[in-house]
């Protein structure tokens, strides 16, 4: 067996010839993932990437090794997403801005105002991709059923504008499964590009970082892909770098 439990989380990758190659975590996540992959001191990334290549085929992995990643892609498999988490530890917390006029912050929920309003903020062109229909499935079913996490309310808010309509959100859970620190995680947060640059994100960023601490929970956290200006948002609020987080799905 090339892949060795090391306790209840760690687990080892391991050559035929039993030296130990890599560190990572595997977790459930609509399918397995080989999280953290982290080679050995010493270790060549083309032979982690060979080896995992062959105990690992099929699953997802997630590294923050770039010399791995690379050796990834050497070979032909497709980087999926290149990510940052980064996270903020509540300490500081800005006193909130006021809302432009008419402006106002709503209990979470979903409704067709935000599934425009949320297509219209990712569009096709966005780094992390076009808004999905399988999108908007996944955030009813955190609302429908508590799938995979229930959202957490205090953290969580809808925009909605003069007119009477959601035109943003911010979306958070907490505590989360994905992470080996205790912490809410935002899952998303959006405005419409009518809504956008008059401090209407930074009101939502600052209503979860309130929320995460009204929980109870020590840090905010989020995923923001390479390339996302969203990235200056959080970085002036205060957030810092917990790892990279480069993601690819070996073939099968
Ligand atoms: C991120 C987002 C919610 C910000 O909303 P917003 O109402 O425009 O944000 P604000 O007006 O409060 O602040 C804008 C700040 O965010 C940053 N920013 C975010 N997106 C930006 C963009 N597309 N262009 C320029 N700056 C952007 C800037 O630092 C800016 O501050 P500055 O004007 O002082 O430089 C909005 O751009 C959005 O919905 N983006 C698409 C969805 C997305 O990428 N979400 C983040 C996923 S990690």
């Amino acid at each position: 067996m090339p892949l060795h439990p090391l306790d209840d989380d760690l687990t080892l990758l391991r050559a035929d010839d039993g030296t130990p190659l890599a560190r990572l975590r595997v977790r459930d996540d609509d399918g397995p993932v080989a999280a953290g992959v982290r080679p050995e001191p010493g270790v060549a990334a083309e032979r982690v990437a060979a080896q995992a290549r062959r105990d690992l085929a099929g699953l997802r992995l997630e590294t923050p090794d770039d010399a791995l990643a690379a050796a990834l892609v050497a070979g032909g498999v497709p980087l999926d997403r290149a990510a940052t988490e980064l996270r903020h530890d509540l300490a500081d917390l800005p006193s909130p801005a006021a809302l432009p006029s008419g402006w106002s912050l709503a209990a979470a929920g979903w409704d067709d105002d935000l599934a425009e309003a949320a297509a219209a903020a990712y569009g096709p062109d966005h780094p992390d991709g076009g808004w999905t229909q399988d999108d908007t499935t996944a955030v009813r079913g955190m609302f429908e059923t508590a799938d995979p996490v229930p959202p957490l309310a205090s953290a969580s808010a809808r925009l909605v504008g003069p007119d009477g309509r959601s035109a943003g959100h911010v979306l958070c859970a907490g505590p989360v499964p994905w992470t080996d620190y205790p912490c809410a995680w935002m899952l998303n947060i959006a405005v419409g590009p009518s809504a956008q640059g008059q401090g209407l994100g930074r009101a939502l960023l600052d209503h979860a970082l309130r929320g995460t601490r009204a929980a109870g929970l020590p840090a905010l956290a989020l995923s923001v892909v390479d390339g996302n200006p969203a990235r200056r948002l959080y970085d002036r609020a205060g957030f810092v770098v917990v790892t990279r987080v480069l993601t690819l799905r070996l073939p099968t």
